[in-house]
């Protein structure tokens, strides 16, 4: 009798418990029938949203960049990348084609929670203070000429409309900013000013996101990078468009003919897209509610959030953690994306892993080596719709950009990846790879190339600040 009330009692958790998944698995399927649609939606998404200002939920946003860097590029420049949990500061020397980057030195600095909702001078103020220290310690080695101001390329990982390469003004905040006064506001004149503040001599040359800049980059060191990447703690892509197919450009055309778009994909929306009821709980109850979905199913600011309302659900629908609901899961951004990859990398045979960081993160000790399988299982469902529609989104870049078909000249279309997100998370980087041969091909995807180029976008600010220095003389052709 009691070998059958045990059965009974298991089966009654475990049966709520696998419905449970068995439908999170069905409305997270990425068929890739379902991904060409996304793919699709996405290309017509960026002709709607180059044709006019507000023709789309994509902005394609002009970053008045219209050449990359070439390698000419000389002198000392600072770089400042504000746009994840931590800012970074960066100065190198440019030596030209001989000389490449000759030196370069970066520090990092987390940025205080309590800054991210804060006021804007604050938030600022603290950035410009960091970068004063830094380059109160520049050392010999860099070379400023006598007499002239330093220059910074200035990394804003945020939407921003741009008037011209070293202005712009904030769209909205996203990835969990939400600083009060600064939208409508040109973020390099409050930069300027928090600089001034500081009794800091520095000119910003460049304003840009960081997908222009791991785009200027990564074609520093790869003449065939055509698009950026990013996938971090937000998720947004850049590429080259040809001026001439941007009917909202209503300025010269570029001597290039081209231009390069930040996409904010992050905000990209479609009846196609796989979400469920926890997407719309998390959007519903985020700081920017029906704005930057597709963002909220990829990128890992949100990732671990969705697992951690998942699993709050199974925890008060089918007892998933015992009795009671551990407190810790009720908690908001507990569980961060970090986490998850950890706990689903465990190919231990007891899932320890899994394990400790149930008990270490949420408080929950004790685990079933069934839970724990359960877990992974959730993380999997999870990180894999997000790898396989970031594949989808990279293919509808190469659809409108008309490379998503095999080549016959050899040449080959080189995807400048960032964010730790991609680096870290093997199993969703990896994913996105696959998917992206299942979706082009064998053939056609084996010219296409996804390049890390790890903290890219420093360097290519540099590089953007450099070729935009305001004592660069105009080259007479
Ligand atoms: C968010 C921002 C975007 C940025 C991306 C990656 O989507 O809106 O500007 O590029 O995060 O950092």
């Amino acid at each position: 009798a009691l070998v059958v009330r045990n059965r009974m009692r298991s089966s009654g958790k475990w049966a709520p418990v696998a419905a449970v998944v068995k439908e999170l698995e069905g409305r997270c399927a990425t068929p890739v029938g379902k991904l060409r649609q996304v793919a699709d939606a996405m290309t017509v998404e960026m002709h709607a949203g180059l044709a006019s200002e507000g023709g789309s939920k994509l902005k394609m946003l002009i970053s008045y960049v219209d050449n990359l860097p070439t390698g000419d590029e000389t002198g000392l420049f600072y770089a400042l990348d504000l746009g994840g949990t931590n800012f970074r500061v960066l100065r190198v020397q440019l030596g030209g084609k001989e000389g490449r980057v000759a030196k370069q030195e970066f520090e990092e600095v987390s940025i205080p929670p309590h800054l991210m909702v804060g006021g804007s001078d604050e938030l600022f103020d603290f950035i410009a203070s960091a970068l004063a220290k830094f380059v109160a310690s520049e050392g010999e080695d860099f070379h400023l000429p006598v007499g002239r101001q330093r220059e910074l390329g200035f990394t804003f990982s945020f939407p921003v409309r741009q008037i011209s390469i070293a202005s712009g003004t904030l769209i909205k905040w996203t990835k969990g900013f939400n600083i009060d006064g600064t939208v409508g506001e040109d973020v390099v004149a409050e930069l300027t000013r928090a600089m001034e503040r500081q009794g800091l001599d520095m000119r910003v040359s460049a304003l840009v996101n960081d997908t222009i800049g791991t785009l200027a980059g990564g074609r520093y060191y790869d003449n065939d990078v055509v698009a950026a990447v990013i996938l971090g703690t937000g998720t947004n892509a850049a590429y080259v468009e040809r001026a001439h197919a941007i009917p909202k450009w209503h300025g010269l055309l570029p001597k290039s003919g081209e231009m390069v778009i930040n996409m904010e994909w992050g905000n990209f929306r479609s009846s196609h897209l796989p979400t469920t009821d926890y997407d719309q709980a998390l959007d519903n109850e985020s700081l920017n509610p029906g704005e930057q979905i597709f963002e909220k199913l990829i990128s890992g600011m949100y990732l671990g959030e969705i697992l951690r309302r998942v699993l709050l659900r199974l925890s008060k629908e089918a007892s998933f953690f015992g009795d009671c609901v551990p407190p810790k899961l009720e908690v908001p951004f507990i569980l961060r994306t970090p986490v998850m990859s950890a706990m689903h990398h465990d190919t231990s045979a007891d899932l320890k892993v899994v394990g400790k960081k149930l008990n270490e993160v949420l408080g929950i000790p004790d685990t079933s080596l069934k839970t724990r399988k359960v877990v992974i299982q959730i993380c999997d469902i999870i990180a894999k719709r997000g790898a396989r529609l970031a594949a989808a989104g990279i293919v509808g870049i190469l659809k409108k950009i008309g490379r998503d078909n095999a080549v016959k000249d050899g040449g080959r279309t080189v995807i400048a990846m960032d964010g730790g997100l991609y680096e870290h998370y093997t199993i969703f980087s990896e994913c996105l790879q696959c998917t992206l041969k299942e979706m082009l091909g064998e053939e056609a995807s084996s010219s296409v190339v996804v390049k890390l180029a790890s903290d890219g976008s420093g360097i290519g600010a540099a590089l953007l600040a450099a070729s935009h220095s305001q004592y660069l003389q105009p080259v007479l052709s």
